[in-house]
């Protein structure tokens, strides 16, 4: 019989990539089960989407529940239940002084998030950091810096956005002198901790020193939360891990526990400013990821997942780190909450995207699913869901220790370079 990876390449465009050619079946906390019998331990959780594990039955029920009422009814033109609540619970969770507009998707929000901040300041520039991804909207790519290939043959985008380094507060004065004034700008766009980019961590002060040169502009800082969100750092916002907070945030992936759902929170005088007609779509707040996204948020808060998060992930690193000592082409160990990554070298410590590629692929012939990031390549990311437990990790390092102990003796006796660390 045909596999659904070759059925699939018949019929569908490949324009966007596949990590894997896993034919799901079905999906289940942290587990994936393949249409040839394998279970799968899943530390993609869909990339960053299945926060608190994969069909969660409550959240299954609550999708039914609302299925049973309505399915569509259209927010531009009526109000219904579980819009409102979703919206009423993520004002709470996001400090009261703030108002939501829902669409579908992550890029669809940052569109959106653009939209505002130029809206409400009358001004036409962003700001966007090298290595970021922000989605694959036009408006998007413009502001994305992490993959040419992500804007190849798509110029010209959008004027008007200028680049800065992440993690560097003094280039500000040099970009305000030289190439844009500051009054001319509308926003900073940032990603707290930068996913696709590599899983990188702000430094301490970085993001606290964009909140003051916005304050000093009148610019609006920006935090694309959707991968970081919903608990992925430890907080239900990153901007709450990082104690900053931003006059408008993007929240997508798994707000909607799986169904497609996106959200621009922002600062109620902003969203007070921003007049009907300025920005809309049909299908944003369907009443079905409404319902799964509140049902979600309800189960993050009830099973203490934000603390669960925190804990797993501190002892996650600390697994990971012992990798670090015991491989030299593990480097640069890092992570905050469950949003964990490290970083392959080769043996003079240069990025090794190939390797990562291998241990990718070994790993999940032992049934275990990563994914990779990072502008090089050479990342591995481990996004398991909130509700991972110590079991699922330390079967997750143990496969990394076997899978890394084969390569390196493999790669040692082609090339010789690689030798273990005695510890
Ligand atoms: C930080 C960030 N922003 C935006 C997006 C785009 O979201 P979507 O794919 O839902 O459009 C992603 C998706 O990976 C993301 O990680």
């Amino acid at each position: 019989m045909e596999s659904l990876f070759e059925r699939c390449s018949k019929v569908m465009s490949g324009v966007s990539g596949r990590a894997t050619k896993l034919g799901v079946v079905n999906a289940e906390g942290s587990y994936l089960y393949t249409e040839d019998g394998r279970k799968i331990l899943d530390f993609a959780s869909g990339v960053a989407v299945n926060n608190i594990g994969a069909k969660h039955p409550e959240v299954v029920a609550a999708i039914k529940e609302e299925a049973d009422r309505m399915i569509h009814v259209g927010h531009n033109v009526v109000y219904y239940e579980s819009y409102v609540a979703l919206a009423e619970k993520l004002v709470a969770m996001t400090g009261g002084d703030t108002k939501v507009y829902f669409s579908n998707s992550g890029a669809e929000a940052n569109e959106g998030a653009l939209k505002l901040a130029k809206y409400v300041t009358k001004r036409p520039a962003v700001i966007a950091f090298r290595n970021s991804f922000h989605g694959r909207t036009i408006g998007c790519v413009s502001i994305t810096g992490s993959n040419a290939a992500y804007r190849k043959y798509y110029e010209p985008l959008l004027p008007a956005v200028y680049w800065a380094e992440y993690n560097n507060l003094t280039q500000f004065d040099e970009i305000f002198a030289k190439m844009v004034a500051p009054e001319m700008v509308a926003a900073i766009i940032v990603e707290p901790v930068q996913g696709e980019g590599g899983y990188i961590l702000p430094e301490e002060g970085f993001l606290q020193g964009l909140r003051k040169i916005c304050d000093a502009h009148g610019i609006m800082l920006i935090f694309d939360e959707i991968q970081t969100g919903i608990g992925r750092t430890g907080e239900l916002y990153a901007y709450q891990t990082f104690g900053v907070k931003p006059d408008i945030l993007t929240s997508a992936k798994a707000l909607g526990g799986g169904i497609p759902l996106s959200a621009i929170i922002a600062r109620k005088e902003l969203m007070d400013a921003w007049p009907a007609g300025a920005h809309g779509g049909t299908f944003g707040g369907n009443p079905l990821a409404c319902a799964a996204g509140l049902k979600t948020l309800e189960i993050i808060e009830r099973d203490h997942l934000l603390e669960q998060c925190k804990r797993m992930g501190a002892y996650f690193v600390e697994g990971l780190k012992g990798l670090q000592e015991k491989y030299d082409m593990v480097r640069n160990v890092r992570g905050v909450g469950l949003m964990d990554a490290m970083e392959i070298v080769t043996a003079e410590g240069l990025p090794d995207a190939q390797m990562c590629a291998r241990i990718k692929e070994k790993a999940l012939e032992k049934d275990l699913l990563l994914l990779t990031c990072g502008s090089d390549h050479n990342v591995v990311r481990f996004i398991a869901p909130l509700t991972v437990c110590k079991e699922e990790i330390d079967a997750c390092l143990s496969i990394l220790n076997e899978v890394i102990g084969e390569l390196e003796v493999l790669h040692g006796n082609v090339t010789n370079v690689y030798g273990s660390k005695q510890n």
